[in-house]
Protein backbone atom coordinates (compact mmCIF):
# COMPACT_ATOMS: atom_id res chain seq x y z
CA UNK A 1 0.00 0.00 0.00
CA UNK A 2 2.52 2.67 0.84
CA UNK A 3 4.37 2.03 -2.10
CA UNK A 4 1.65 2.55 -4.76
CA UNK A 5 0.60 5.73 -2.37
CA UNK A 6 4.35 6.69 -2.61
CA UNK A 7 4.49 6.32 -6.09
CA UNK A 8 0.92 8.16 -6.83
CA UNK A 9 2.15 11.06 -4.90
CA UNK A 10 5.15 11.67 -6.91
CA UNK A 11 3.02 11.42 -10.19
CA UNK A 12 0.56 14.06 -9.17
CA UNK A 13 3.25 16.52 -7.88
CA UNK A 14 5.26 15.40 -11.28
CA UNK A 15 2.02 15.94 -13.35
CA UNK A 16 1.35 19.41 -11.86
CA UNK A 17 4.82 21.10 -11.80
CA UNK A 18 5.00 23.69 -14.79
CA UNK A 19 9.04 23.79 -15.35
CA UNK A 20 10.19 25.86 -11.99
CA UNK A 21 6.93 25.54 -9.59
CA UNK A 22 4.32 23.36 -8.87
CA UNK A 23 0.44 24.53 -9.66
CA UNK A 24 -2.05 23.43 -6.51
CA UNK A 25 -3.97 21.43 -9.36
CA UNK A 26 -5.03 21.28 -12.76
CA UNK A 27 -7.64 24.10 -13.92
CA UNK A 28 -8.86 25.29 -10.47
CA UNK A 29 -5.72 26.71 -9.52
CA UNK A 30 -3.15 27.37 -12.53
CA UNK A 31 -1.00 29.46 -11.05
CA UNK A 32 1.60 29.44 -8.03
CA UNK A 33 0.30 29.85 -4.62
CA UNK A 34 2.15 30.87 -1.17
CA UNK A 35 1.53 28.34 1.46
CA UNK A 36 1.36 25.51 -1.06
CA UNK A 37 3.74 25.83 -2.46
CA UNK A 38 5.33 25.79 1.21
CA UNK A 39 4.03 22.90 1.59
CA UNK A 40 4.62 21.12 -1.68
CA UNK A 41 8.56 21.67 -1.48
CA UNK A 42 8.51 19.17 1.45
CA UNK A 43 7.35 16.59 -0.85
CA UNK A 44 9.50 17.72 -3.47
CA UNK A 45 12.09 16.96 -0.51
CA UNK A 46 11.77 13.53 -0.70
CA UNK A 47 12.02 13.14 -4.72
CA UNK A 48 14.18 15.86 -6.29
CA UNK A 49 16.02 18.76 -3.47
CA UNK A 50 16.67 21.20 -6.68
CA UNK A 51 13.00 21.26 -7.57
CA UNK A 52 12.15 21.81 -3.74
CA UNK A 53 15.05 24.78 -4.28
CA UNK A 54 13.36 26.06 -7.24
CA UNK A 55 9.82 26.32 -5.99
CA UNK A 56 10.75 28.74 -3.19
CA UNK A 57 12.69 30.72 -5.39
CA UNK A 58 10.16 31.03 -7.68
CA UNK A 59 7.80 31.95 -5.09
CA UNK A 60 10.09 35.00 -3.93
CA UNK A 61 10.05 35.98 -7.18
CA UNK A 62 6.86 37.36 -6.13
CA UNK A 63 7.92 39.49 -3.06
CA UNK A 64 7.19 43.11 -3.10
CA UNK A 65 9.68 45.99 -2.09
CA UNK A 66 8.70 46.07 1.68
CA UNK A 67 9.14 42.34 2.11
CA UNK A 68 5.61 41.44 2.02
CA UNK A 69 5.37 38.02 -0.05
CA UNK A 70 1.68 37.43 -1.59
CA UNK A 71 -0.25 34.86 -1.34
CA UNK A 72 -0.79 34.02 -5.39
CA UNK A 73 2.29 34.42 -7.67
CA UNK A 74 0.73 34.74 -11.54
CA UNK A 75 4.08 33.81 -13.75
CA UNK A 76 2.12 32.32 -16.76
CA UNK A 77 -1.43 33.17 -18.18
CA UNK A 78 -4.41 31.21 -17.90
CA UNK A 79 -8.28 31.89 -17.90
CA UNK A 80 -9.37 29.08 -15.89
CA UNK A 81 -9.16 31.18 -12.43
CA UNK A 82 -10.90 34.33 -10.77
CA UNK A 83 -9.97 37.06 -9.30
CA UNK A 84 -6.72 37.25 -11.97
CA UNK A 85 -4.19 39.52 -11.75
CA UNK A 86 -6.38 42.62 -13.55
CA UNK A 87 -8.75 42.32 -10.56
CA UNK A 88 -5.70 42.59 -8.27
CA UNK A 89 -4.77 45.10 -10.11
CA UNK A 90 -1.67 45.28 -7.75
CA UNK A 91 0.80 48.26 -9.57
CA UNK A 92 -1.39 50.70 -7.25
CA UNK A 93 0.96 50.20 -4.80
CA UNK A 94 4.63 51.56 -4.51
CA UNK A 95 5.84 48.35 -3.35
CA UNK A 96 4.60 46.18 -6.03
CA UNK A 97 7.05 44.04 -7.26
CA UNK A 98 7.75 43.61 -11.01
CA UNK A 99 6.49 40.00 -11.44
CA UNK A 100 2.28 39.87 -11.57
CA UNK A 101 0.99 39.04 -8.01
CA UNK A 102 -2.33 39.10 -5.76
CA UNK A 103 -2.23 42.10 -3.08
CA UNK A 104 -3.20 39.21 0.61
CA UNK A 105 -0.75 37.07 2.09
CA UNK A 106 -1.06 33.71 3.16
CA UNK A 107 -0.19 31.81 6.37
CA UNK A 108 3.82 31.85 7.14
CA UNK A 109 5.01 28.50 6.38
CA UNK A 110 8.30 29.14 4.75
CA UNK A 111 10.68 29.19 7.79
CA UNK A 112 10.06 26.05 9.28
CA UNK A 113 9.80 24.52 5.63
CA UNK A 114 13.48 25.73 5.38
CA UNK A 115 14.14 23.88 8.46
CA UNK A 116 12.37 20.75 7.55
CA UNK A 117 13.97 20.29 4.39
CA UNK A 118 17.79 21.30 5.88
CA UNK A 119 16.65 18.18 8.28
CA UNK A 120 16.27 16.10 4.89
CA UNK A 121 19.51 17.10 3.48
CA UNK A 122 22.01 18.26 6.23
CA UNK A 123 25.06 20.56 5.18
CA UNK A 124 24.54 20.46 2.02
CA UNK A 125 21.27 22.67 2.15
CA UNK A 126 23.17 25.58 3.68
CA UNK A 127 24.08 27.67 0.59
CA UNK A 128 20.31 27.39 -0.21
CA UNK A 129 19.41 28.22 3.32
CA UNK A 130 21.77 31.53 3.51
CA UNK A 131 20.71 32.18 -0.32
CA UNK A 132 16.91 32.50 1.11
CA UNK A 133 17.27 33.59 4.67
CA UNK A 134 17.17 37.30 4.06
CA UNK A 135 14.07 37.18 2.25
CA UNK A 136 12.33 34.96 4.78
CA UNK A 137 13.67 37.41 7.01
CA UNK A 138 12.50 40.60 5.60
CA UNK A 139 8.88 38.61 4.96
CA UNK A 140 8.90 38.37 9.46
CA UNK A 141 10.04 42.26 9.20
CA UNK A 142 6.94 43.23 7.18
CA UNK A 143 4.28 41.47 9.44
CA UNK A 144 6.32 42.59 13.12
CA UNK A 145 6.41 46.10 11.20
CA UNK A 146 3.36 46.93 9.32
CA UNK A 147 0.54 44.44 10.79
CA UNK A 148 0.95 44.36 14.63
CA UNK A 149 -1.11 47.66 15.26
CA UNK A 150 -1.40 46.90 18.71
CA UNK A 151 2.54 46.18 19.14
CA UNK A 152 1.72 42.97 20.53
CA UNK A 153 3.25 40.48 18.27
CA UNK A 154 0.17 39.14 16.90
CA UNK A 155 -0.66 39.96 13.32
CA UNK A 156 -3.36 40.90 11.56
CA UNK A 157 -5.02 39.29 8.34
CA UNK A 158 -7.44 41.24 6.32
CA UNK A 159 -8.79 39.37 4.03
CA UNK A 160 -10.34 35.70 4.35
CA UNK A 161 -7.72 34.52 1.85
CA UNK A 162 -5.04 35.12 4.05
CA UNK A 163 -6.19 33.00 6.31
CA UNK A 164 -6.44 29.73 4.10
CA UNK A 165 -9.30 28.43 5.65
CA UNK A 166 -11.00 30.42 3.23
CA UNK A 167 -14.87 30.63 4.51
CA UNK A 168 -14.65 28.82 7.74
CA UNK A 169 -18.02 29.68 9.40
CA UNK A 170 -16.09 31.37 12.10
CA UNK A 171 -16.71 34.90 10.24
CA UNK A 172 -20.27 34.24 9.17
CA UNK A 173 -20.95 37.51 11.46
CA UNK A 174 -18.36 39.64 10.06
CA UNK A 175 -19.94 38.99 6.58
CA UNK A 176 -23.82 39.32 7.77
CA UNK A 177 -22.78 42.72 8.86
CA UNK A 178 -21.42 43.65 6.06
CA UNK A 179 -23.45 45.69 3.08
CA UNK A 180 -20.79 44.68 0.21
CA UNK A 181 -22.11 45.64 -3.54
CA UNK A 182 -23.97 42.49 -5.88
CA UNK A 183 -20.87 42.10 -7.85
CA UNK A 184 -21.66 40.16 -10.81
CA UNK A 185 -18.69 37.58 -10.50
CA UNK A 186 -17.01 35.76 -13.45
CA UNK A 187 -16.22 33.05 -10.80
CA UNK A 188 -14.51 30.00 -12.88
CA UNK A 189 -13.90 27.97 -9.40
CA UNK A 190 -17.46 26.32 -9.80
CA UNK A 191 -16.86 25.68 -13.59
CA UNK A 192 -14.48 22.71 -12.50
CA UNK A 193 -15.86 21.53 -9.32
CA UNK A 194 -19.28 21.32 -7.84
CA UNK A 195 -20.79 24.55 -6.35
CA UNK A 196 -22.36 23.12 -3.28
CA UNK A 197 -18.47 22.07 -2.11
CA UNK A 198 -17.52 25.99 -2.32
CA UNK A 199 -18.25 29.49 -0.76
CA UNK A 200 -21.55 30.56 -2.02
CA UNK A 201 -21.71 33.23 -4.08
CA UNK A 202 -22.68 36.41 -1.95
CA UNK A 203 -19.43 35.30 -0.04
CA UNK A 204 -17.46 35.59 -3.19
CA UNK A 205 -19.14 38.92 -2.82
CA UNK A 206 -17.65 39.97 0.57
CA UNK A 207 -13.90 38.71 -0.78
CA UNK A 208 -14.03 40.74 -3.96
CA UNK A 209 -15.37 43.87 -2.07
CA UNK A 210 -12.53 43.83 0.65
CA UNK A 211 -10.15 43.34 -2.30
CA UNK A 212 -12.19 46.56 -4.16
CA UNK A 213 -11.40 48.44 -0.79
CA UNK A 214 -7.61 47.55 -0.80
CA UNK A 215 -6.93 48.57 -4.52
CA UNK A 216 -8.81 52.11 -3.18
CA UNK A 217 -5.74 52.28 -0.72
CA UNK A 218 -3.55 51.61 -2.77
CA UNK A 219 -3.40 48.58 -0.54
CA UNK A 220 -1.66 50.70 2.23
CA UNK A 221 -1.43 48.80 4.88
CA UNK A 222 -1.84 51.38 7.47
CA UNK A 223 -5.16 52.56 5.46
CA UNK A 224 -5.86 48.56 5.84
CA UNK A 225 -5.54 48.71 9.27
CA UNK A 226 -7.42 51.66 10.04
CA UNK A 227 -10.53 50.70 8.05
CA UNK A 228 -10.56 47.11 6.92
CA UNK A 229 -13.88 45.47 8.12
CA UNK A 230 -12.09 42.48 8.26
CA UNK A 231 -9.41 42.26 10.64
CA UNK A 232 -8.81 39.40 12.22
CA UNK A 233 -6.28 37.85 14.90
CA UNK A 234 -5.98 34.39 13.65
CA UNK A 235 -4.82 30.98 16.11
CA UNK A 236 -3.14 29.10 12.90
CA UNK A 237 -1.80 32.41 10.72
CA UNK A 238 0.19 33.53 14.58
CA UNK A 239 1.08 29.99 15.13
CA UNK A 240 2.52 29.32 11.85
CA UNK A 241 4.48 32.81 11.70
CA UNK A 242 5.82 31.68 15.68
CA UNK A 243 6.65 28.27 14.34
CA UNK A 244 8.13 29.92 11.60
CA UNK A 245 10.49 31.83 13.51
CA UNK A 246 11.71 29.23 15.75
CA UNK A 247 12.61 27.51 12.45
CA UNK A 248 14.63 30.87 11.39
CA UNK A 249 16.26 31.52 14.53
CA UNK A 250 17.21 27.65 14.43
CA UNK A 251 18.80 28.22 10.65
CA UNK A 252 19.69 31.56 11.57
CA UNK A 253 22.17 30.23 13.77
CA UNK A 254 23.68 26.96 11.75
CA UNK A 255 23.89 30.34 9.29
CA UNK A 256 25.91 32.87 11.55
CA UNK A 257 23.26 35.65 11.17
CA UNK A 258 23.47 37.11 14.56
CA UNK A 259 21.72 40.33 14.41
CA UNK A 260 18.73 38.53 12.64
CA UNK A 261 18.48 36.16 14.91
CA UNK A 262 18.47 38.36 17.54
CA UNK A 263 15.54 40.47 16.23
CA UNK A 264 14.00 37.36 15.84
CA UNK A 265 14.03 36.41 18.98
CA UNK A 266 12.56 39.69 20.33
CA UNK A 267 9.56 38.96 17.78
CA UNK A 268 9.19 35.54 19.25
CA UNK A 269 9.36 36.80 22.70
CA UNK A 270 6.84 39.71 22.23
CA UNK A 271 4.30 37.13 20.09
CA UNK A 272 4.50 34.16 22.64
CA UNK A 273 3.78 36.66 25.73
CA UNK A 274 0.51 38.08 24.26
CA UNK A 275 -0.90 34.89 22.32
CA UNK A 276 -2.39 32.31 24.87
CA UNK A 277 -3.38 35.21 26.62
CA UNK A 278 -5.39 37.10 23.90
CA UNK A 279 -6.07 33.62 21.82
CA UNK A 280 -7.23 30.97 24.16
CA UNK A 281 -10.77 30.36 25.18
CA UNK A 282 -11.31 28.88 28.84
CA UNK A 283 -14.77 28.27 27.88
CA UNK A 284 -13.87 26.81 24.69
CA UNK A 285 -11.20 24.85 25.85
CA UNK A 286 -9.30 25.78 22.58
CA UNK A 287 -7.33 28.93 20.71
CA UNK A 288 -10.01 30.96 18.97
CA UNK A 289 -9.97 34.37 16.58
CA UNK A 290 -9.48 37.42 18.07
CA UNK A 291 -11.78 39.99 15.95
CA UNK A 292 -9.75 43.62 16.26
CA UNK A 293 -12.77 45.50 14.72
CA UNK A 294 -14.76 44.33 17.94
CA UNK A 295 -12.29 43.93 19.94
CA UNK A 296 -13.83 40.00 20.96
CA UNK A 297 -12.82 36.83 20.25
CA UNK A 298 -14.82 35.05 17.74
CA UNK A 299 -16.12 31.55 19.62
CA UNK A 300 -16.25 28.90 17.42
CA UNK A 301 -13.84 26.04 17.33
CA UNK A 302 -12.30 24.69 14.20
CA UNK A 303 -9.17 22.96 13.03
CA UNK A 304 -6.83 26.07 13.26
CA UNK A 305 -7.79 26.61 17.36
CA UNK A 306 -5.57 23.41 17.28
CA UNK A 307 -2.20 24.92 15.48
CA UNK A 308 -0.63 26.41 18.03
CA UNK A 309 0.19 22.73 19.54
CA UNK A 310 2.34 22.55 16.12
CA UNK A 311 4.53 25.90 17.84
CA UNK A 312 4.56 24.64 21.63
CA UNK A 313 2.71 27.51 22.57
CA UNK A 314 -0.09 25.75 25.29
CA UNK A 315 1.43 24.64 28.49
CA UNK A 316 1.25 20.66 28.92
CA UNK A 317 -1.58 21.20 31.14
CA UNK A 318 -3.51 23.15 28.32
CA UNK A 319 -2.11 20.91 25.77
CA UNK A 320 -4.07 17.91 27.92
CA UNK A 321 -7.08 20.29 28.64
CA UNK A 322 -7.81 20.43 24.54
CA UNK A 323 -6.98 17.02 23.31
CA UNK A 324 -9.29 15.82 25.88
CA UNK A 325 -12.16 18.17 25.22
CA UNK A 326 -11.96 17.44 20.93
CA UNK A 327 -10.16 14.29 20.56
CA UNK A 328 -10.69 11.65 23.06
CA UNK A 329 -13.89 11.36 22.66
CA UNK A 330 -14.33 14.68 22.27
CA UNK A 331 -16.06 17.49 19.88
CA UNK A 332 -13.62 16.73 17.28
CA UNK A 333 -13.55 12.92 17.43
CA UNK A 334 -16.99 11.91 17.88
CA UNK A 335 -18.03 10.05 21.70
CA UNK A 336 -17.34 6.72 19.61
CA UNK A 337 -14.90 7.72 17.08
CA UNK A 338 -17.66 9.04 14.39
CA UNK A 339 -15.24 10.91 12.73
CA UNK A 340 -11.63 10.70 11.04
CA UNK A 341 -9.49 13.71 12.03
CA UNK A 342 -9.54 16.13 11.67
CA UNK A 343 -12.46 17.76 10.57
CA UNK A 344 -11.80 21.34 9.83
CA UNK A 345 -15.25 22.82 11.63
CA UNK A 346 -16.82 21.90 15.21
CA UNK A 347 -18.98 19.02 14.16
CA UNK A 348 -21.37 19.83 16.74
CA UNK A 349 -21.85 23.28 15.09
CA UNK A 350 -25.06 23.84 13.39
CA UNK A 351 -22.96 25.67 10.78
CA UNK A 352 -20.75 22.16 10.49
CA UNK A 353 -20.74 21.37 6.86
CA UNK A 354 -18.78 17.75 5.98
CA UNK A 355 -18.87 18.36 2.03
CA UNK A 356 -18.29 22.29 1.92
CA UNK A 357 -14.93 23.68 1.82
CA UNK A 358 -13.73 24.68 5.27
CA UNK A 359 -17.28 24.54 7.19
CA UNK A 360 -16.30 20.88 7.62
CA UNK A 361 -13.84 18.34 5.45
CA UNK A 362 -10.43 16.91 6.09
CA UNK A 363 -7.58 18.90 4.95
CA UNK A 364 -4.65 16.90 4.43
CA UNK A 365 -2.27 20.38 5.47
CA UNK A 366 -4.07 20.26 8.97
CA UNK A 367 -3.63 17.17 9.84
CA UNK A 368 0.54 17.38 8.68
CA UNK A 369 0.25 20.60 11.24
CA UNK A 370 -1.46 18.30 13.97
CA UNK A 371 0.11 14.89 13.60
CA UNK A 372 3.44 17.17 14.74
CA UNK A 373 1.61 18.76 17.08
CA UNK A 374 0.30 15.96 18.84
CA UNK A 375 4.16 14.57 18.69
CA UNK A 376 5.71 17.56 19.97
CA UNK A 377 3.23 16.99 23.31
CA UNK A 378 4.25 13.40 23.52
CA UNK A 379 0.52 12.28 22.69
CA UNK A 380 1.67 9.30 20.42
CA UNK A 381 -1.84 7.66 20.23
CA UNK A 382 -3.19 10.69 19.18
CA UNK A 383 -0.74 11.21 16.32
CA UNK A 384 -0.72 8.07 15.37
CA UNK A 385 -4.39 8.42 14.94
CA UNK A 386 -4.33 11.45 12.90
CA UNK A 387 -1.37 9.29 10.34
CA UNK A 388 -3.35 6.64 9.94
CA UNK A 389 -7.18 9.12 8.98
CA UNK A 390 -4.89 10.83 6.78
CA UNK A 391 -3.60 7.91 5.04
CA UNK A 392 -6.41 5.91 4.66
CA UNK A 393 -8.44 8.87 3.20
CA UNK A 394 -5.79 9.53 0.42
CA UNK A 395 -5.46 5.38 0.09
CA UNK A 396 -9.52 5.21 -0.65
CA UNK A 397 -10.27 8.20 -2.49
CA UNK A 398 -7.05 9.24 -4.38
CA UNK A 399 -4.80 12.59 -3.81
CA UNK A 400 -8.07 15.05 -3.34
CA UNK A 401 -7.83 18.56 -1.85
CA UNK A 402 -10.49 17.86 0.94
CA UNK A 403 -12.57 15.04 2.59
CA UNK A 404 -15.49 14.07 3.94
CA UNK A 405 -15.40 13.27 7.64
CA UNK A 406 -17.50 11.31 8.82
CA UNK A 407 -16.64 7.26 8.98
CA UNK A 408 -20.27 6.11 8.42
CA UNK A 409 -21.20 7.84 4.88
CA UNK A 410 -25.07 7.61 3.22
CA UNK A 411 -24.54 4.80 0.47
CA UNK A 412 -23.13 5.51 -2.43
CA UNK A 413 -21.54 8.84 -1.41
CA UNK A 414 -17.85 9.53 -2.33
CA UNK A 415 -15.73 11.22 0.04
CA UNK A 416 -13.08 13.44 -1.76
CA UNK A 417 -14.41 17.14 -2.63
CA UNK A 418 -12.94 20.13 -5.07
CA UNK A 419 -9.68 19.73 -6.91
CA UNK A 420 -8.53 15.53 -7.25
CA UNK A 421 -4.46 15.54 -7.77
CA UNK A 422 -3.78 18.41 -5.51
CA UNK A 423 -0.80 18.71 -5.16
CA UNK A 424 0.35 19.28 -0.86
CA UNK A 425 -2.34 16.35 -0.36
CA UNK A 426 0.70 14.61 -2.52
CA UNK A 427 3.60 16.43 -0.90
CA UNK A 428 2.31 15.56 2.54
CA UNK A 429 1.36 12.18 2.55
CA UNK A 430 4.76 11.44 1.08
CA UNK A 431 6.24 13.54 3.68
CA UNK A 432 4.04 11.66 6.03
CA UNK A 433 5.39 8.03 4.77
CA UNK A 434 9.23 8.72 4.47
CA UNK A 435 10.12 11.56 7.26
CA UNK A 436 12.23 9.57 9.51
CA UNK A 437 11.28 10.54 12.61
CA UNK A 438 13.67 13.02 14.49
C1 LIG B 1 -9.41 30.10 -3.91
O1 LIG B 1 -9.45 30.73 -4.97
O2 LIG B 1 -10.29 29.31 -3.53
C2 LIG B 1 -8.24 30.26 -3.07
O3 LIG B 1 -8.31 29.56 -1.88
C3 LIG B 1 -7.94 31.70 -2.82
O4 LIG B 1 -6.61 31.79 -2.65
Amino acid sequence: MQQTLIETAARVLQDNWQGGFTIPCEGLYPFQWNWDSGFIALGWGHLNMERAKAELRSLLKGQWKNGFLPHIVFHNESESYFPGPEVWDVGRSPNAPEAKTSGITQPPVLGFVLEFLYELSGEAFLDFAGEVFPALFRWHEYFYTCRDPEGEGLVYICHNWEAGTDNTPVWDGIWEGLDSPEYLLNRRDTQHVDAANRPSNREYQHYIHLVELFKSWEYDDAKIAESSPFLIQDPLFNALLIRSNEGLIRMGNLLGRQDEVDQLQRWQERSLSHFHRKLYSPAQKAYVYYDLRAQQQLQAVSSSSFVPLFAGIPGADTAREIARAHFEGGRFSGASGDFYLCASFDPTSPAFDPKRYWRGPVWINLNWLLYHGFLRYGFTDLAAQVRTDTLELLEACGFYEYFDPRRALPAGEFRGYGGNNFSWSAALCLDLLKRKPS
